[in-house]
């Protein structure tokens, strides 16, 4: 018997250790298909299992033991290449309760939030576990993942997801189910946290309870789909008066078409994932430097040269009155109109910056997020439940 086989995580160099990677493929493992017109199919191995599709069939057993990189043919002569998928494969195809992080913005987030090994980074909501993976592969075994989710359901399935990459449970996570405001001060105590990545409804809601957890100097960045959600999280941010100014940037990856004198850019492209802002928290007690360039004129409303981030935030006299959403950043009336669109409209009169819109209307529904049922993710829940079974 191998050291591998005899570990917790079948591929693993030692027991308790994350699966390598590496080596031939193995019971339990999920291997992608790719057949002669490029269709992508991802199977998990077992003995004595077949995978069919309308022409033949081809049995696991021929790619247990086989080398990453094989090619096997099925009963009707189609030929397979087998791969075992990278990370930003296997999120892409991985079953999914929430949305997920996208690879090319799990990158940005590794970079740009400063991820590095040994990391203690606390991660909400965790939804389908997607970006939980790219951060414990960046914290490596020897950080810490510490993980929030309000939903059981997806943590299940988050869990489900890492266990099924990672060959079993990785060392450095720890998955939490409740909010993060209530259950991370129970988790962590105050200043030990060295990054905050949030990805969630509504990341303004947790500033407190992350400024107590973070390191002096330690950086925030949430992820979030709508302009209206960046607008109302970087006012929170300067309105809390514990982090710098926050940045705030997309990024938009543009892929390739490549077959002899045709090379020019693919037609298609995801034209909209999110968008990413950042912050690093300040020391105790220390304020933030007062801004030397002041707000454009009517990017808070009319009253703009005076109010103050603050006042917007807390929605009192001085707020801003409705603006014609110029290109200045400042939101208008019909970008109100669209965060609460549908068939349940509410729209706020005299209201037209994100941070007047009420707490509760900012809904998945009103913010353009395609919800799953409840049937479809508790037959996702129950297929990851049972690939853990397997791993056990
Ligand atoms: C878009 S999903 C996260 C997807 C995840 N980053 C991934 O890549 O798979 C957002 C998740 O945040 C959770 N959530 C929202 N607010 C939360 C809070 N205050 N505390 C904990 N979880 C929260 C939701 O239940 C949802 O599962």
């Amino acid at each position: 018997m191998t050291d591998a086989a005899q570990s917790d995580h079948p591929g693993a160099d030692h027991p308790g250790a994350v699966r390598t990677r590496r080596g031939v493929f193995e019971v339990g493992e999920r291997v992608q298909l790719t057949d002669p017109k490029g269709r992508l199919h991802t199977i998990t191995l077992e003995a004595a299992r077949e995978f069919h599709t309308h022409r033949g069939f081809l049995k696991h057993d021929d790619i247990i033991g086989a080398p990453d990189g094989s090619v096997v043919t099925n009963t009707a002569g189609v030929e397979y290449l087998v791969l075992r998928p990278l990370l930003s494969d296997y999120v892409m195809s991985m079953p999914r309760g929430a949305a997920v992080v996208y690879p090319k913005d799990s990158g940005q987030i590794v970079q740009m939030a400063d991820i590095f090994p040994g990391a203690t980074v606390v991660e909400a909501g965790v939804g389908s576990g997607a970006l939980s993976m790219s951060l414990l592969r960046a914290i490596g075994e020897q950080g810490r993942l510490l993980s929030f989710e309000r939903r059981e359901d997806f943590a299940d399935i988050a869990r489900g997801n890492g266990r099924a990459f990672f060959g079993g449970d990785h060392p450095a996570w720890t998955v939490t189910v409740g909010d993060l405001v209530e259950t991370l001060p129970t988790v962590v105590p105050s200043g030990t946290v060295d990054r905050v990545v949030l990805d969630m409804l509504a990341p303004w809601e947790c500033l407190d309870a992350v400024s107590e957890a973070l390191i002096p100097g330690g950086v925030l960045i949430c992820y979030v789909a709508t302009t209206t959600q960046l607008s109302r999280v970087a006012e929170g941010i300067r309105a809390h008066g514990g982090f710098t100014e926050p940045t705030a940037w997309e990024s938009l990856v543009r892929g390739w078409h490549l077959e002899g004198l045709a090379v020019r850019p693919q037609h298609r492209m995801h034209g909209h994932t999110g968008f990413l802002i950042s912050t690093r928290r300040l020391a105790p007690g220390v304020d933030a430097p007062e801004r030397k360039r002041r707000p454009a004129k009517g990017a808070y409303g009319e009253s703009a040269g005076t109010a103050s981030a603050t006042a917007m935030v807390d929605g009192g006299p001085d707020a801003a009155a409705p603006t014609d959403g110029g290109g200045n950043g400042a939101l208008g009336a019909s970008d109100t109109a669209s965060v609460l669109g549908g068939g349940t409209a509410t729209v706020i009169p005299g209201s037209t910056a994100s941070t007047d819109i009420p707490a509760d209307a900012w809904t998945p529904e009103a913010l353009g997020e395609r919800v799953k049922s409840d049937k479809t993710i508790r037959r996702v829940r129950r297929s990851l439940a049972e690939t853990s079974d397997d791993l056990r």
